[in-house]
């Protein structure tokens, strides 16, 4: 079969591989050149674990091109895989999936499926579908197939290959054999709705998902107040199956390209109709506020950070990825600079693009000991394992004053009540083990 994927990002590169990987030939079509460039000699635009390996290991199978006519013309599926940004009003900005149809209506030249994998409002495909439609160059036959994405970045390879499900929405039954037959390899199993049914699974997946970690994230603001621990509440709620015990880590709220902006979208249709989806609303709500609870313990050690040295560990929104969009680190940091403060960043992955946004104000580190030397505080806003793994001693002799604000709950609290350090984490009791205290 010959396919066709429109967007080389985290979405349609992944796909592209994996569909190369389980034998098809893959056409992958981005309009940047240099990106075609890049990915032609085998090297990946993107960190994605096992990403480049495959793809290197696919290169007979797969094509990197900016000439989408070339790409289009005589594919049996095409994919859509480019982004939808959220707009100001939290709605999903749709132009890039748009034109990315309009290129396809005026390119085909056989029958084809034509399948949205980008992330998009309940009735899109619809639209997608009458775009095709009206702009046909050639008269040939299309079907429009909603086939939602579920990987996580950072196993985003893992995520495809062994997928949890794969939800096919057609309106045309033929399409979704096309579709069976694309995926007959990946071994998941296979749902096949309607078109709606399909893109409300996305939303309502990733929306329920975020409202577990807000939910938590409430449970662990009321386990501080009422002297509680939340890793030993979620362990407990989690031996229920039907809770389940993914997905209740307790920390400085979720980040992303994906659910706070697939959160907003969701409320931002369904206010559209005049509903109002409350509990999408509430998790939304606590993730804002959570996002700064770190920057709010500090106040109990210090009034202000003016003049202090901060440490930050982790700039990404989480490990295993260099991606920084929504990341808690972009609203923390530029409150410390605003108060003052003396910031030295360490990240594994993340500097280079964190440094695009502040290349001057901040010392970046290439080790966690730079760092942490001489620092007042301690934030941690990504729990990399260079920093679980750290030994807790190098805290108490690096740092001029050893406290650290620990945003995702890196430590338990048996290991740090020897290592002579403040440990403030999210949702415990803070442990003073300092023997005598600094400030
Ligand atoms: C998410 C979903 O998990 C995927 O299923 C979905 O396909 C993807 O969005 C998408 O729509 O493309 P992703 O955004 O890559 O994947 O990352 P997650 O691993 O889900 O983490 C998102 C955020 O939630 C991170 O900031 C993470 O730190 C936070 N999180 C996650 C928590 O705070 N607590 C948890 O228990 C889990």
């Amino acid at each position: 079969m010959k396919i066709a994927v429109a967007g080389t990002g985290y979405v349609g590169l992944v796909t592209g591989v994996c569909l190369a990987e389980m034998g098809h030939s893959v056409f992958c079509v981005d309009i940047d050149e240099g990106k075609v460039a890049l990915m032609s000699s085998g090297i990946s635009p993107i960190y994605e674990p096992g990403l480049e390996e495959i793809m290197v290991k696919n290169m007979d199978k797969l094509n990197f091109t900016t000439n989408y006519k070339e790409a289009y013309k005589d594919a049996d599926v095409i994919f859509i895989g480019v982004g939808t940004p959220e707009k100001h009003d939290g709605s999903a900005n749709l132009c890039y999936v748009y034109s990315a149809a309009e290129q396809i209506a005026e390119s085909i030249e056989k029958d084809c499926v034509i399948v949205v994998k980008s992330t998009v409002p309940i009735g899109t495909n619809d639209k997608i579908e009458d775009i095709i439609k009206t702009k046909l160059v050639h008269n040939v036959n299309v079907s429009v197939a909603s086939n939602p994405e579920f990987l996580s970045q950072g196993t985003a390879v893992r995520d495809t290959l062994h997928a949890s499900r794969i939800v096919i929405g057609v309106e045309d039954s033929s399409a979704g054999e096309v579709l069976k037959e694309v995926y007959k390899n990946f071994g998941a199993p296979i749902l096949v709705t309607n078109r709606k049914s399909a893109e409300m699974i996305k939303y309502a997946s990733n929306d329920f998902l975020a409202l577990k970690i807000s939910f938590i994230n409430e449970i662990a603001n009321l386990c501080e107040i009422i002297g509680a621990n939340v890793d030993d509440v979620a362990i407990g709620m989690g031996y229920d199956n039907r809770i389940g015990n993914r997905f209740l880590n307790s920390g400085i709220g979720y980040g992303g390209s994906c659910f706070p902006k697939d959160t907003k979208a969701l409320h931002w249709l369904a206010n559209f109709h005049d509903y109002e989806l409350k509990t999408i609303k509430a998790a939304i709500d606590v993730n804002e506020n959570q996002k700064l609870k770190l920057i709010k313990k500090s106040r109990k050690y210090f009034d202000s950070l003016k003049g202090l040295n901060v440490a930050v560990l982790g700039l990404t929104f989480k490990p295993g990825t260099d991606d920084l969009r929504e990341a808690p680190s972009l609203v923390n940091i530029p409150i410390m600079l605003e108060d003052g403060a003396k910031v030295k960043a360490w990240d594994p992955v993340g500097i280079n693009s964190f440094q695009k946004l502040h290349p001057d104000n901040i010392t970046y580190c290439y080790t966690i000991e730079d760092t942490l030397k001489d620092a007042d505080v301690c934030f941690i806003f990504t729990e990399w394992d260079e920093v679980k793994d750290l030994d807790l001693s190098k805290y108490s002799k690096l740092m001029k004053n050893p406290i650290i604000l620990d945003g995702r709950n890196c430590y338990s609290l048996t290991s740090v009540k020897n290592a002579n350090i403040i440990y403030d984490s999210i949702g415990r009791e803070t442990i003073n083990s300092l023997e005598t205290l600094l400030v």
